[in-house]
């Protein structure tokens, strides 16, 4: 089935489905860049660097948590989710943002954070000043502990940062937390939860975003009656029918049903994405149109450098999207996957976990492969239809920073898994933006992650001039992308093995060689290729090329 066409009208500002093709630049504040000195990112930093985003011709911009928190969690831990931390800046900071991002047409996108809390957030702070049974309890989990003195946990289930996902209190109660402990699961039976986060939509919907990243969306409803069924691992596969007792559950739909509600209060709707881990056949329930609207398609990010199962990923994409009636979206990488410059330079199939604990060095990764093996892949997700979303730094082709030093980690990760796992920091790192400037632009301050000396050369200052950079790669394909898109779908075109190839509406074709041998080059006018030097005849492996 073909979905309407996104002509012209739909790439304007005030068209109602701008969302169904936008290329989205994930902005991690705390690392993009700083204002102020302090060695933190902040907003006003994000409005000094609109220029760099405007010459990438991103249509949207989604800024990671920049609400008041502990930083237990970089920021996940949300004190107060209609504020904005005062190391980061100000209300006002982000209505300046929000104004000067739209009047270059780029859209601003916020996350919310609606599973739970901070531990300092005012509410928590009451329910621990609160008696068992207590109204001010009831807005979270809390639950008698099992065995003859409630010494057990409530249930098995366990924190997807390691150990358990309950904490006592003194008072021998005990609360439910799915992340870090300092981040209490909010119990979303209660109406009093429901509405505040209306609230948090309205209050970052008046202030002029245009949508939403959701943050843990399959969580919410969970599945609380006594006794409560156990579910020990958290990352085994979902059952494909609901019936996990903390993820992905029906009564999800009704929860999103009053979200949509609020959206449609705004002209045109506000948009909403949902970071959802559900099995790839129920994804598709978050984007309805009556739902969120848009699911995240995490596929590409756990996707080898392999031709079957790129290409795996691109059907079960579309077909989501045929299901839900929106589009799908492509990731590569974001704040929590080790950076795909780096996953791409490492033979398929490695542990990524075990990989980082060796420092980045057992296996060695072949840079220049994940550097080719990174263009082409952007180059394959900038042809899709759908849309994209980028993290800051893929433009550059940062790799992941494996080696910082253990007492500079600062995800939870690290410490809960006592070390078992190295957590995320490594995508974490302050962006290089001049390669002459101390701390290389970032800021005047020590950042608060170290840069390693690997990003002076990759900083947007020398890459700026080069055409054949990976930055300049990326204006062009995003350029050319808004002219040549067309449709919603696409149409494979008959290759050898390891090839991927096939055509768009307009007649414009994306070829991508995952073979390990350089592969004819068909015949047409060559649009862009992914490699660093001009193409011949062939296309060579590792390389995506565009043409008609
Ligand atoms: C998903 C976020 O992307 C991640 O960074 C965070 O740790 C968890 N949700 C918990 O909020």
């Amino acid at each position: 089935m073909t979905h309407p066409t996104l002509a012209g009208s739909s790439r304007s500002s005030f068209a109602a489905d701008w969302w169904r093709h936008a290329v989205v630049y994930q902005v991690y504040p705390r690392s993009f860049a700083d204002s102020d000195g302090d060695g933190l990112g902040d907003i006003r930093g994000v409005v000094s660097k609109l220029d760099h985003l405007e010459s990438l011709g991103v249509d949207a911009v989604w800024l990671s948590p920049f609400y008041p928190s502990p930083l237990v969690d970089g920021g996940y831990d949300v004190s107060d989710p209609r504020s904005v931390d005062p190391r980061l800046g100000t209300v006002d900071d982000m209505r300046e943002l929000v104004a000067d991002a739209h009047s270059r047409g780029i859209k601003v996108i916020v996350d919310v954070v609606p599973n739970h809390t901070s531990d300092q957030h005012a509410w928590f702070q009451e329910a621990l000043a609160s008696p068992k049974g207590s109204a001010a309890r009831a807005r979270y989990v809390f639950r008698d502990g099992l065995g003859p003195d409630g010494g057990e946990p409530p249930s098995d289930w366990r924190s997807h940062f390691g150990g358990p996902a309950w904490t006592r209190l003194p008072d021998g109660q005990w609360y439910l937390h799915l992340f870090a402990r300092e981040q209490p699961d909010l119990d979303w039976s209660n109406r009093g939860v429901r509405d505040d986060l209306l609230r948090t939509l309205r209050f970052w919907g008046d202030l002029g975003v245009d949508g939403f990243r959701v943050d843990v969306a399959h969580g919410l409803a969970k599945d609380l009656a006594e006794p409560l069924r156990s579910q020990p691992n958290l990352d085994r596969q979902l059952p494909t029918d609901g019936s996990d007792p903390l993820y992905d559950r029906d009564e999800l739909d009704e929860i999103y049903a009053e979200w949509r509600a609020v959206f449609n209060e705004y002209e045109p709707p506000l948009m909403a994405v949902a970071e959802a881990w559900a099995p790839p056949s129920r994804v598709s329930r978050y984007a309805k149109r009556g739902s969120l609207g848009q699911a995240f398609n995490f596929e590409f990010s756990t996707s080898a450098w392999d031709s079957d199962q790129l290409r795996g990923v691109i059907e079960r994409g579309l077909a989501s999207a045929e299901r839900s009636g929106a589009t799908t979206t492509w990731v590569l990488s974001n704040h929590d996957i080790v950076r795909h410059a780096t996953r791409f330079a490492l033979p398929n199939g490695v542990d990524l976990d075990a990989w980082l604990l060796t420092g980045g060095v057992d296996p060695a990764p072949d840079v220049a492969v994940g550097r080719r093996r990174a263009r082409a892949a952007a180059l394959l997700m900038l042809a899709l239809p759908g849309s994209v979303y980028l993290y800051q730094g893929d433009e550059l082709g940062l790799p992941e920073v494996a080696d910082l030093p253990i007492d500079r980690l600062r995800d939870p990760i690290w410490e809960r898994t006592n070390g078992a796992q190295k957590g995320r920091d490594g995508a974490r790192v302050p962006l290089p933006w001049d390669s002459e400037a101390p701390h290389l632009g970032f800021g005047t301050g020590e950042p608060w992650l170290p840069q390693p000396a690997v990003f002076r050369e990759l900083a947007v200052s020398s890459q700026d001039a080069d055409p054949a950079s990976t930055l300049n790669l990326h204006r062009a394909a995003i350029r050319l992308r808004g002219l040549l898109d067309a449709s919603e779908d696409i149409t494979w075109i008959d290759s050898p093995d390891g090839v991927l190839h096939f055509r768009r509406a307009g007649g414009w074709r994306c070829l991508t060689n995952v073979s390990g041998d350089a592969v004819p080059l068909p015949a047409g006018e060559m649009l862009l290729s992914s490699a660093e030097t001009p193409v011949g005849d062939t296309v060579p492996r590792d390389t995506t090329v565009w043409y008609r």
